[in-house]
């Protein structure tokens, strides 16, 4: 498929989205937010793939928020079905996405690009990065998953002041409430990208995949995380890469994981 507003890449195991509208700052209108879906979901399928970086192009921003033309004049139904496709194709989408995604926050991630941010398995920021939830001063508040994953990553209070302050955070602040896991130079964000998903490809791409679903079990209603770990626990030994793992161990040598 030939994107309009985005671009891929894959080198040495690892694919590469960078949303490409830097005239609009990377807002994510239906098109990109479409395209992101389908890059997502190749890259997801293509085993030669082991860790998927996702970027915004330019040096100013990663996402500046969903595109407010689009929806500034839509009715209630309207709203919610943006809220809800957009959480199905995207945000809840990359959040369980069994191969890891690592967001590169490039610049400005506001509303829907902190959201779709907060979304990846963990982020690094370009000390040029301010972050926030401005929503509320558009009279609206966090649709994709805003209001959800932000108490989840900085806690209840400091979120609950985020979101009604509208107010943004630099990238050390974020770095401070554990929003982003290191602050870099704008230079240093894909080699340091790129130095953690090649520890990230020596292990096991099966026993990632089900550490992420255990991990973001403990945020789903209804199931026991606890359970789900021992559920996903008990299935590794039933995998090639445990046996290679396990082996290589014992015969102390370096593992040679078959992902599967
Ligand atoms: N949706 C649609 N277009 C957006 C956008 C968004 N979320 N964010 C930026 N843009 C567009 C601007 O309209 C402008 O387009 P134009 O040149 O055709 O007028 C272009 O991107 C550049 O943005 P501009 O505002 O001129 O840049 P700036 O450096 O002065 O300000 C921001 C940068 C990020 C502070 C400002 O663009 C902004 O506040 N954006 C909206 C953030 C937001 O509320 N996001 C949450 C949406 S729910």
């Amino acid at each position: 498929m030939k994107f309009e507003n985005i671009l891929v890449e894959k080198n040495k195991e690892i694919g590469t989205i960078i949303i490409n509208r830097p005239k609009k700052l990377n807002a994510l209108n239906k098109t990109t937010i479409e395209e992101l879906h389908v890059a997502f979901n190749d890259l997801n399928n293509n085993n030669a793939i082991k860790v998927v970086l996702l970027t915004g192009s330019g040096d100013k921003a990663f996402v500046a928020g969903a595109d407010i033309s689009e929806f500034a004049n839509f009715s209630v139904d309207e709203g919610g079905s943006l809220a809800a496709q957009g959480q199905e194709l995207l945000f809840n989408f990359v959040e369980n996405l069994e191969t890891p995604v690592i967001a590169l926050v490039n610049g400005f991630a506001l509303g829907g690009g902190l959201e779709l941010a907060m979304s990846c398995h963990f982020r690094i920021a370009s000390d040029n990065a301010k972050m926030g939830l401005p929503e509320t001063s558009l009279g609206v508040i966090p649709g994709y998953g805003g209001t959800q994953r932000l108490p989840q990553l900085i806690g209840k209070g400091k979120a609950m002041e985020l979101i009604m302050t509208a107010g943004m955070i630099d990238a050390n602040e974020a770095k401070s409430y554990g929003l982003v896991n290191y602050v870099v130079a704008q230079e240093e964000l894909l080699p340091l990208a790129e130095k953690l998903a090649s520890k990230i490809k020596r292990n096991s791409s099966v026993a990632i995949s089900k550490a992420i679903k255990a991990i973001n079990a403990n945020y789903k209603d209804g199931i026991s995380g606890f359970d789900e770990e021992v559920k996903q626990f008990g299935s590794c030994f039933g995998t090639e890469d445990f046996k290679e793992g396990t082996t290589a161990f014992l015969e102390k040598r370096k593992p040679n994981f078959p992902g599967e």
